[in-house]
Formats: C-alpha cells, structure tokens, sequence
C-alpha cells in the first residue's frame, strides 16, 4: 500500500490540467450497453473506479478496452446480466448497469451495493424508479432481481427522497427509460452536470430526452440505440480540490480544462471568505492575498455547494481565524475527517449534522489516515499548509477518483511525493 508525504508551507503557484470527470465517465460507461454498437468515450481519467468498471463491463460480456484517455466498449449482441457482488462492493457506481441492462436484456441480477464510510447509501430510489417503467423486482441473497415479465411502459415518476434527488437513481431510470415504450416524466430529478452529460451522451446515441439539468426530465422511449463518440466533462470535483487549495496556501493557481459555470457554489463562498477568483472560458485564476474571512456552508444538491466538497472546505476553514459552521445536508454522517484534521490540530466539534470549526492559527503535519476519496482529498490539503511532515495513508481512495494528483501539485510547487509502505 501507498502513503503520500506532504512537507507543509509552500504557496501553489502555476498552472494546472483538470482531468474528466469520474462520475460522468462512469454512468456513460454503463449507458454504452444500451446499444450492440461500439462507442468510444474521450476524456477518461485513469483511475481504480474506471478500471472497475471496465472488468463489470467485460464481466457483463461487452468488450472494454482504456486506451490514452479513451474508453472503447462493444457490448455486443449477448450480454451476461449479472453484475456481482465482488465488483459492486468495491465501488457503488456499478449500481448503473441495472438500467441499461433491463431496458437491453429484460432481466438484471445486480448485487446490493451496502453502505459504505460515508453513510448508509440505500437505492429504493432506483428500484422505485424502475419498478414504475413495469419491472419487478425481488431482492434475494442480497442481489437486485429486476424483470421486465409485461412489456415495460413510460411513466410518471417522483423520484425526490428524504435527502433531496439522486444522482444515480436518476440516471439508472433514465437509461431504461430511453429504451421503454412511451413517455416517462421523471419528477424532482437530479440536476447534476453528471446528470446532463450522460443525456448528451444518451441523446447522441439516439435517445429522445428532454429537460435535462432542470427537475423535471421527459424521455420519449425508442426502439433501438446506435454507439457513439462522446467527451465527457471536465471532473468539477477535481477542480474544486484545486480551487480550495490554492486558496489554503495562499496560492495563485490558473486552473485549466474547467467549466466555471458548475463552480458558481463554491466561488460564492469562496469570496465571501476573501479569495479572489477570476472566471474566463474553461479556465479560472484563483488567487489569495490576505486573510481569509470564516464562512458557513450547507451542502445541497447541485446548484447548491456539493457534499464532495464539504471536507475541502473543512481544511479551508479550519485555518481561517473564527468559527464556521459547516452543514452535511447529503450525507449527515459524512464527518470522517474530522478526527484526522483534529490529530493535525484542527478544532473541530460535531453537533448532529453540523461541524463547528474553530479555526486556528496553523496545523502540525501528523500521520492520518484517510477514510474516503474526499476525505483523502482534504488531508493533502491541510498537509500542503501544515508545519513538518504529513503522511496520507491509504491512498488506494484517493486513486479511486484523483488522476496524478501527486505530480499535479508538485507542478503547482508542492513538497509532495508518494512512497511504497
Ligand atoms: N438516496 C436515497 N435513496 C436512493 C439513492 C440515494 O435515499 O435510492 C439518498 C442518499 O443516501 C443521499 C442522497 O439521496 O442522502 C443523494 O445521493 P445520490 O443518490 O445523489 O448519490 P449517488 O448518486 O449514489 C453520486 C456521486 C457521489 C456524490 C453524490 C451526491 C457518483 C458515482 N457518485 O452518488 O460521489 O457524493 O452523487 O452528489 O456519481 C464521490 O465522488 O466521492 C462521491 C461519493
């Protein structure tokens, strides 16, 4: 297993590469089975998730192949319906292929993905979904049994839950949805970037959808879905890690290959609290000169400031002199990092579904443990300002959804490197 070793005090300066995004790269990759056809999908970050993926896929029968920042998938005629448990527990996103599947196959065998560090992370909201397109579904030694026995139809779904929309369920339903007869209208849908590529991409292989990006979402189901090429969107995660640690180390970074548009949340907050931001096509600078102000922050589904984001901000605020208050609206259990930024010297008090963050004058660099992809992502950021030496272990989370992280800091001017334990 890898460790990251971070030596604190250096401002970021430079330029840097956003990569694709992960959590569009995945569902489009699930969506290629809806066709026999080849599709070719660009801009695909190398990371352990997608490499995940690409085995459900060849599991599935499709042929997968990563080739320079390219996914090629032939699903072929045949495809094995069954997507097991060995893959599904290693990264929840292979929950996507219940969709495709049903609408391609009529049947689906997809093993329950269980909770996971940040919090129970249920799918009735998948399977309600789909269950309103006409599937039945039976759930037996803890895999999803989907079946299509009538024809499926179109319909009307409400798919809003106790935390708002999901990502995920909204895509699952879409993608069958574009193969059943009819119109279905799916209500209170998630309006993720995530979500609106992969109807671009849907839509590209000849799939009627409308209103994506808003609540309400209609699909005008058609018989037959061809391949296609598609890019997907820059990671808007990626470089919102980027954004808050420029503005950690009082940093003046350009950031490139990003869509300011999906960052409006964070740029709010962020300058509010004094960070000075500047937004062209694709690229923004961000740049920090004086103290930085505290700030409350609630996380919210997208337009709102992403849950992906909370533990950046976190380590942000955690060295802004005052108190912040920071609200996990998403995933109110999502406070991992919250003991391992206190063992850096942090103070940070939990409260329900609040962190109380007193923010202190600087961080001492200490072994820490990283407990999820995002968590990891702040622990480098606390360890880029922090006095002496930071050791991140358990990196394999962060090789789940960050491309070259370490070699992308150390471009920026970081003392980072990673070492074998
Ligand atoms: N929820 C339900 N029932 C469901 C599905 C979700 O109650 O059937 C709840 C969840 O428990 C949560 C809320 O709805 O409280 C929103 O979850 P959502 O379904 O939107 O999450 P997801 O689609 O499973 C994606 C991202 C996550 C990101 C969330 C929220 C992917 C592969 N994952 O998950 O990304 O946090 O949306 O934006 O797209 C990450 O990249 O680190 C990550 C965790």
């Amino acid at each position: 297993m890898d460790k990251i070793v971070i030596t604190g005090g250096r401002r970021l300066k430079g330029e840097v590469q956003v990569s694709g995004s992960k959590n569009s790269a995945l569902p489009i990759m699930a969506a290629a089975l809806l066709s026999e056809e080849e599709s070719i999908i660009e801009n695909v970050p190398r990371l352990r998730d997608i490499q995940t993926m690409i085995k459900l896929l060849r599991a599935l029968g499709a042929k997968a192949l990563f080739e320079d920042g390219k996914v090629l998938i032939k699903p072929g005629k045949n495809l094995r319906p069954l997507a097991p448990y060995k893959l599904v527990s290693t990264m929840r996103a292979s929950v996507c292929v219940l969709g495709p599947l049903l609408a391609r196959m009529g049947h689906a065998e997809v093993s329950i993905p269980g909770g996971c560090v940040i919090g129970p992370r249920p799918i009735d909201l998948h399977l309600k979904g789909l269950e309103a397109l006409g599937a039945k579904i039976d759930i037996q030694h803890g895999y999803v049994h989907a079946r299509a026995e009538k024809k499926m139809r179109g319909n009307e779904i409400y798919l809003g839950g106790g935390f708002g929309s999901s990502v995920l369920a909204t895509g699952n339903v879409m993608m069958a949805a574009v193969l059943t007869s009819g119109k279905t209208c799916i209500e209170s849908a998630a309006c993720e970037p995530e979500v609106v590529d992969l109807a671009r991409f849907l839509k590209k292989m000849g799939a009627k959808i409308s209103g994506e990006g808003s609540p309400r979402i209609e699909i005008e189901g058609v018989k037959k879905l061809h391949g296609a090429n598609f890019s997907v969107i820059p990671d808007r995660i990626e470089a919102g890690t980027y954004i808050f640690a420029a503005a950690m180390t009082a940093g003046d970074v350009v950031i490139k290959n990003l869509e300011p548009s999906h960052q409006n949340a964070v740029i709010d907050k962020l300058r509010q609290a004094g960070v000075t931001i500047q937004k062209g096509k694709n690229i923004m600078r961000v740049k920090r000169t004086g103290r930085l102000k505290p700030v409350d922050v609630t996380t919210l589904p997208y337009p709102g400031f992403p849950t992906d984001l909370q533990a950046q901000m976190m380590a942000l605020m955690s060295t802004t002199l005052g108190i912040s208050v920071i609200t996990e609206k998403i995933y109110p259990d999502r406070f991992m990092h919250v003991s391992e930024l206190n063992r850096m010297g942090c103070k940070i008090f939990l409260e329900g579904a609040s962190a109380i963050v007193h923010g202190v004058k600087r961080l001492s660099g200490a072994p820490v443990m990283a407990s999820d992809l995002r968590a990891s992502a702040a622990l480098v950021i606390a360890g880029l300002v922090a006095e002496g030496t930071t050791e991140v272990h358990r990196v394999y989370h962060l090789d789940r959804g960050y491309e070259n992280l370490e070699s992308k800091f150390s471009s920026l001017g970081a003392s980072i490197h990673r070492e074998r334990e």
